[in-house]
């Protein structure tokens, strides 16, 4: 028998969390703010940002949204983010990726002041993660350990196998299973033996960006299967990683696609803005 894990259901839960958060600062006179900046017309990542901007309403958290043209030069960006950066009334700046080709992704990302980089991808936060003394989680690790928690699932000792090596996912996946005393072992596109790698899994995460990459037979029985693919098929429906209707026969917990890991990861960044605030403000 496996449970389906509702990232709908906790993310609800962690979002209520920070609302009371929220009206504690304000309290104090304190409002938290989370500024956006999408570059282009990406349809997905126009759907990501309306998302984040529902949540910050749904928190109470005041929200900018900086919606610029694919051709925008690099200079232009740079100096939003400049702007965003010296502006005190400004706790979060994201910046939506992917940007455009012509645009430097890495430039813009380290130029992000780390005590605003709410996705955490800045060198100086991927570097407190690694080390494990962190302010901000990247948030879809952070959303998917919360989901384990939220279901008291002990990754101590566990094996656990990450597929995919991004900067996103991947890696900071591995780095706070770790912590948790997790075996954790990366696979990625060179990987040889990967089916019988991942068959060894106590847990899986598959975050590949291919649909229905992971087969019941690579599945151990009693697995628990975290899929945090987001891939759009012909017929406009999204499917994830996993082939969820054979697998879920085997696993002990599953998260679907859509309403598992994408709530999660907007809780995790509601959550960041927050500990963003604190930090601005000496409230930690
Ligand atoms: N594009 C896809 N996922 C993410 C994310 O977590 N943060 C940002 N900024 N862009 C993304």
């Amino acid at each position: 028998m496996y449970k389906i894990i509702s990232g709908k259901e906790v993310s609800e839960a962690v979002k209520l969390r920070v609302s009371d958060e929220v009206k504690e600062l304000k309290e104090n006179g304190i409002e938290p703010c989370l500024a956006v900046i999408l570059v282009g017309d990406d349809p997905a990542s126009r759907v990501y940002v309306n998302n984040k901007k529902k949540a910050c309403e749904f928190c109470g958290i005041r929200s900018l949204e900086y919606v610029l043209p694919a051709e925008t030069k690099e200079e232009e960006l740079i100096e939003l983010v400049e702007k965003l950066n010296n502006d005190k009334s400004v706790n979060g700046i994201l910046c939506q990726l992917p940007l455009p080709k012509h645009l430097d992704e890495k430039k813009v990302l380290n130029l992000i002041k780390p005590e605003k980089d709410v996705d955490a991808f800045h060198p100086e936060n991927v570097g407190h993660i690694m080390i494990g003394d962190f302010n901000f989680l990247p948030c879809t690790p952070a959303g998917i350990m919360e989901m384990l928690r939220y279901e008291n699932i002990d990754l101590d000792g566990k094996n656990c196998v990450v597929i995919g090596r991004s900067n996103i996912v991947g890696k900071p996946m591995a780095m706070l299973m770790l912590k948790e005393n997790a075996t954790v072992t990366i696979c990625h596109s060179r990987t040889k033996n990967l089916k019988e790698v991942v068959a060894g899994a106590d847990v899986i995460v598959a975050a590949v960006g291919r649909p229905n990459f992971v087969t019941a037979d690579m599945v151990k029985d009693g697995a628990v299967i975290i899929d945090v693919g987001i891939n759009r098929m012909d017929d406009g429906k999204l499917c994830g990683d996993v082939d969820f209707e054979a697998c879920k026969e085997k696993a002990s917990y599953i998260t679907p696609v859509p309403g598992g890991v994408g709530p999660m990861t907007i809780a995790t960044l509601m959550q960041n803005t927050i500990t963003a605030t604190r930090i601005q403000n000496g409230k930690e």
